[in-house]
């Protein structure tokens, strides 16, 4: 699914990773060998039926990430890139506009951007690490900035064909998004400007683990931009779900945005601040038909929407800020 080798050279152009790229290769080839989804062949087959065009026009600073426009493509090549791209299921971030056809999928993962996007140091010509990319929409959004690279990072593999569908058509050179975990990258590699980690600190077993491994894969100074589920409470304050939250079975530990404020300082962070906190609603996570699956109106109590089906408060995000002194 990733020529290895490729992504090793690629690296090597960038003196920052120069040593990161042959660990990374290594890793790599060490988890496409242990582990490939069943249905990767069936998604690599979609990616590959998807016709060769050169988009009149990209656009990565637009809320739906804009790749061609409607005239470029005839009527059946429209029919034949939604045919494709629907067997690649689940869409949960973005959108994307791909020569017109709209990708409306779960989550308006741009109003998040928004939120988000005016409170970060400049990412013009930094080195980013995003954890838990997804299909790498917040990546794209990141080039539109004018970052230097883009290194994505999810162990989903869906995600990762997704992203290869938009690279096959914008065919960015600073961008890489790989099928690791967080757990699978080099220690302590002190490398990036910026390290995003949106999404994935609450279903970490040990999330004080998590906070140093952002850590060490910061550079001196660098900003750590970290989003996550919080609850209301103080410093002492953390929710352990007895089972699932929101029905998801693999959430550990949300804390207040005091705790985690606490954790980070802990971690070794500095200048932390909490720059948004926003109650998720059933317009910014739904289903679609890009999104076939259950979404948040379900996962919600009927009766009171402030509360999760298991009775526990309903999704609150927080974004917190910090430094690596
Ligand atoms: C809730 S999604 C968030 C996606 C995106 N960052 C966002 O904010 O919209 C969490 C993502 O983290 C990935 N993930 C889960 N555990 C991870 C880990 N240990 N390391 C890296 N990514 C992980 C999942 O595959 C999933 O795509």
């Amino acid at each position: 699914m990733i020529d290895v080798d490729r992504v090793s050279a690629e690296l090597k152009r960038y003196s920052q990773f120069q040593k990161l790229a042959d660990q990374l290769a290594e890793q790599l080839a060490k988890r496409l060998a242990q582990y490939l989804h069943g249905d990767l062949e069936k998604w690599q087959q979609a990616l590959d039926a998807l016709p060769d065009i050169k988009p009149s026009t990209v656009d990565l600073t637009s809320p739906a990430v804009k790749i061609g426009g409607a005239d470029d493509i005839d009527k059946a090549t429209r029919q034949t890139i939604i045919q494709e791209l629907r067997k690649i299921h689940p869409w949960r971030k973005g959108p994307f506009d791909l020569f017109g056809i709209h990708i409306d999928t779960e989550w308006r993962s741009d109003w998040k951007w928004d939120r988000i996007q005016p409170h970060l140091q400049p990412l013009k010509d930094r080195l980013i690490l995003d954890v838990g990319c997804g299909n790498g929409y917040y990546g794209w959004r990141m080039l539109g900035e004018g970052a230097k690279y883009v290194i994505g990072i999810d162990p989903t593999q869906a995600y990762i064909v997704q992203f290869q569908v938009m690279q096959k058509f914008i065919q960015a050179p600073n961008i890489q998004i790989l099928p690791l975990a967080m757990e699978d990258m080099p220690q302590n590699m002190q490398a990036f400007d910026t390290v995003f980690s949106m999404g994935v600190l609450y279903h970490r077993k040990s999330p004080i683990d998590h906070l140093l491994e952002l850590r060490d894969s910061l550079r001196q100074g660098g900003e750590l931009v970290l989003e996550t589920l919080v609850i209301e409470g103080d410093e002492r304050s953390v929710l352990m779900p007895q089972r699932r939250y929101a029905q998801m079975r693999n959430v550990w530990f949300i804390p207040s945005v005091a705790a985690l404020t606490l954790w980070l300082k802990r971690s070794g962070f500095k200048n932390i601040r909490c720059v948004d906190m926003t109650k998720t609603t059933t317009e910014e996570q739904r289903n679609s038909p890009w999104m076939t699956y259950q979404s948040l109106a379900d996962f919600l109590d009927p009766q009171n929407p402030d509360l999760t089906k298991e009775g526990l408060p309903a999704p609150v995000r927080a974004t917190l800020i910090a430094e690596k002194p």
